[in-house]
């Protein structure tokens, strides 16, 4: 909407497109049509004993993330613990769950490939603080869940009676995801699914009121050995419940425990202003307070949920207020500000050679051969100096 303008984007990786890269899941490439850097940490003891990792870096792992590129996760628990039930979490027991041969047709690196097919996991259980109506998956992805092949989803019948009331004022999306969980684990599944589910080798299951108190050692003292919970229960309703502790506690046996309670951004620069509890950018509709002429967008400006749409519309709202501020004069605009031009002659001046949209495209190429040899849609480079060689830099 403004003839004139010219956007620089800058990217630390030399590789573009964030969490659609690195975050979405390999089997989801329909949302990858196009593309945080920090988790929230449980803080409870036993967080490092090996065993444990955040979702974000077994995702980052599998999607070929470069720092987490040489994580190999210890696969030989036969139970895994997926603390959190949010879509993240989702994505983790589906991918530690899937028959390798849906995961081979994907971007999943071929390292990562390799651990899935030694690992030992059998069961996942993902572990919830609240209950049935507070979960924050979506109908979509529990669905492909429930109709996995080769798995079976363990549901605790109780858990799910008796809903009928609290989802009366339910609004609809909320409704129709706890009608499917409901009918899961209720109704007689019909033959077809009966028998799937027979002969399922893996499982995956829900568990509800249970807060993550402390990650157990293994006879070792290093690795985990299961998790000690506080049973929970719910002091008000709805989407706003809160957990609270009912003093009784229980422990779960299991060597592979992942966190996904959800990402966290940091703070760019000192110079940019970063509210640290909340992990956001502060902002009025994208303009930075305290900073004008900084604007911002994406899960900084709004804290770490929403899908891809959420963070485009989000986007062009931004968008809208630099549009404002240009047109209302707030926003001073300079010929002394010399956009990528001058930046790029500080890079040069200390020896810095950033990658364009240009050489990805060269990697972009290369990936895509390589997957192309073995039935992939890409084969992902996952070293950034063998990016950087690519390019000729
Ligand atoms: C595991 C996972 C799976 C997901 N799956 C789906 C899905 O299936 N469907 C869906 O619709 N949504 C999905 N989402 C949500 C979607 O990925 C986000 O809504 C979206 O990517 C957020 O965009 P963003 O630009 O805010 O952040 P990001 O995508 O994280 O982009 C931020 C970019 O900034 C770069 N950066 C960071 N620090 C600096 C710096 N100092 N200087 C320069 N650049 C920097 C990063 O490298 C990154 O490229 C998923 C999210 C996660 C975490
Ligand atoms: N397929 C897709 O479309 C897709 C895939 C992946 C991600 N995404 C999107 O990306 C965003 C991020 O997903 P996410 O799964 O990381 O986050 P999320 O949706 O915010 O889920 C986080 C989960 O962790 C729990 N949790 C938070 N703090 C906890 C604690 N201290 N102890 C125990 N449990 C805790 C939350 O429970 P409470 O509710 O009790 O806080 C919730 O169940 C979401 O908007 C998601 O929809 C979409």
């Amino acid at each position: 909407h403004h003839k004139l303008a010219e956007v620089d984007i800058y990217e630390k990786l030399p590789v573009p497109f964030g969490l659609v890269r690195f975050g979405v899941a390999p089997d989801h490439p329909e949302v990858k049509s196009y593309g945080a850097e920090d988790n929230r940490i449980l803080g409870i003891p036993g967080e490092n004993l090996s065993g444990v990792y955040t979702a974000r870096t077994l995702v980052g792992w599998y999607n070929g993330l470069p720092e987490n590129r040489d994580l190999e996760p210890d696969l030989s628990s036969e139970t895994a613990v997926v603390l959190g039930q949010g879509n993240v979490a989702l994505d983790v027991a589906r991918i530690l769950l899937s028959p390798l041969d849906l995961l081979r047709k994907t971007d999943i690196t071929e390292n990562s490939l390799a651990a899935l097919a030694r690992s030992k996991v059998k069961r996942v259980c993902l572990i919830g603080r609240r209950g049935p109506l507070q979960v924050a998956f979506t109908i979509k992805e529990m669905r492909e869940m429930i109709n996995l092949a080769g798995t079976r989803p363990l549901l605790d019948p109780a858990d799910f009676m008796g809903l009928g009331d609290a989802l009366k004022d339910a609004p609809r999306p909320r409704k129709r995801l706890t009608e499917l969980m409901v009918k899961t684990a209720l109704e007689k599944p019909n033959e077809k699914e009966a028998g799937r589910w027979a002969a399922a080798t893996r499982e995956w299951g829900l568990t509800f009121f249970r807060s993550p108190l402390e990650i157990l050692p293994a006879a070792d003292g290093k690795r985990a050995g299961g998790i000690r919970m506080a049973v929970t229960r719910l002091e008000g309703s709805g989407e706003t419940a809160k957990a609270v502790p009912t003093g009784e506690v229980q422990e779960l046996e299991s060597g592979l425990i992942l966190s996904s309670i959800g990402y966290r951004s940091l703070p760019i620069d000192p110079s940019v202003p970063f509210d640290p509890k909340q992990g956001i950018v502060p902002n009025i509709l994208g303009r930075v307070e305290g900073a004008p002429g900084l604007y911002c967008s994406g899960w900084v400006k709004r804290g770490p949920t929403g899908v891809i749409i959420t963070t485009m519309n989000d986007s062009f709202g931004t968008a809208q207020s630099i549009l404002e501020d240009l047109q209302s004069g707030t926003l001073a605009l300079s010929d002394s500000k010399g956009g990528f031009g001058s930046l790029r002659s500080v890079l040069h001046s200390r020896g810095i050679w950033p990658t364009t949209f240009t050489d990805w495209e060269k990697i972009d190429a290369v990936e895509v051969a390589k997957g192309k040899a073995v039935g992939k849609p890409r084969e992902k480079v996952v070293d950034p100096q063998e990016m950087l060689q690519l390019i000729g830099h």
